[in-house]
């Protein structure tokens, strides 16, 4: 098969874990016979120094004629003070909104291994494993009107925070498609105490409901589910939310399952899916060799299993990341103070090897 992907390695540690990520995906390639094609352009911070736009017209053309798009991390302190169209982040939403991807997957998996990585304690955070269903094109990361007036002193700012029915139904249906292949439990997390957009939003996760009788689904106001996602995080199936308390909570889960350099994510449902680990740019330790590349390689997993349907090939490299982490092998992030730890590239290589090696057992087991 041919894989045609367009890579956004954007800005901080964006290229050098998006490199292991390309790294992991040849091996998988050289290893079941495709053929894999990877356009780097740039997006973010890095495209608006190259072309004053955070996200040029060439970097979104090549993404919508692709099969999948990669995507690095964006922003860093340097624009901070940039007003909000030319941030690193506004290309990244944007790129969002024209792809379509309405539906953002996280899963967030304790690895066995990593049990003692948690802030928790083991026994806490063994057997998690919650498949965040974050809404991404609405909320109040994309209502109007937003606005800061008035004069120095005495200004006031606007966010607005904004669903409709089509929008709650159509990610309420992903959430529930999820949970019946998984363990069959939806938790919906909302405000609905307080937010209209909540209460709207409850109305209608019941109603997709009654078409998923086999699912069974509870409602949970934000604010508790970020306390028992600390207290009882395995009792989590499908988190199923909207943009931003999806945004919040998934950076808990991250800090939850040892860090939030392990978590990927898959954004789909629209004309081209978009793959990105969910930690940010790190600009402290961004070209050191630092980065802990395993979100951006399990990304790459994601990319194969929902762009290409490649079952097989998703899980061989899932299961590459479990071999390299039960061999103790550990990125700055995940490893205790004054052990030996592995670069970015390193880490990548480990996990390549690791899929090379898994692939020749097997027609070695295939053969004999
Ligand atoms: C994420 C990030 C983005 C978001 C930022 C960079 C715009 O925090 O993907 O979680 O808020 O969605
Ligand atoms: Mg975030």
């Amino acid at each position: 098969m041919l894989l045609k992907l367009t890579v956004l390695p954007g800005d901080g540690i964006g290229p050098e874990v998006t490199d292991e990520a390309i790294r992991v995906l040849e091996s998988i390639a050289d290893v079941f016979h495709h053929q894999l094609s990877v356009s780097r352009k740039d997006v973010g911070g890095a495209a608006f120094l190259s072309s004053k736009d955070p996200l040029p017209s060439d970097t979104l053309q090549a993404c919508l004629s692709s099969d999948a798009v990669l995507l690095g991390a964006v922003g860093g302190p340097s624009f901070d003070s940039f007003p909000s169209h030319l941030r690193p982040e506004s290309g990244l939403l944007r790129l969002r909104r024209e792809l379509g991807s309405f539906a953002n997957l996280r899963p967030a998996v304790c690895f066995p291994t990593l049990e003692d990585c948690s802030p928790l304690r083991p026994e806490t955070v063994r057997g998690m494993d919650v498949m965040i269903v974050r809404e991404l094109l609405g909320g109040i990361y994309f209502g109007e009107p937003r606005i800061t007036e008035g004069p120095a002193g005495n200004r006031t700012a606007t966010d607005t925070m904004r669903y409709s029915e089509p929008e709650i139904e159509r990610i309420a249906h992903v959430g529930f498609q999820l949970a019946r292949t998984r363990r069959g439990k939806v938790t919906s997390v909302d405000k609905a105490n307080v937010l209209d957009c909540s209460r709207l939003w409850r109305d209608v996760v019941n109603h997709v409901a009654d078409q998923y009788p086999e699912v069974k689904l509870s409602h949970m106001y934000v604010d508790s589910s970020a306390m028992a996602l600390v207290s009882n995080p395995s009792a989590f199936d499908v988190l199923l939310t909207e943009n931003m308390f999806g945004d919040i909570l998934s950076d808990q889960a991250g800090g939850i399952v040892g860090s939030l350099g392990m978590l990927p994510s898959a954004s789909i449902g629209g004309r081209v899916a978009l793959y990105e680990p969910v930690h940010g740019s790190a600009p402290d330790i961004a070209g050191k060799g630092l980065a802990n590349p395993l979100g951006a390689i399990l990304s790459g997993a994601m990319l194969l299993r929902h762009s290409f349907q490649l079952e097989k090939e998703a899980i061989c490299i899932e299961s590459a990341v479990s071999t390299v982490l039960t061999a103790g092998y550990r990125s700055r992030d995940l490893a205790k103070p004054g052990a030996p730890t592995l670069t970015t590239s390193e880490m990548g290589r480990k996990v390549a090897d690791a899929v090379r090696a898994d692939a020749s057992r097997a027609s070695q087991l295939a053969a004999s």
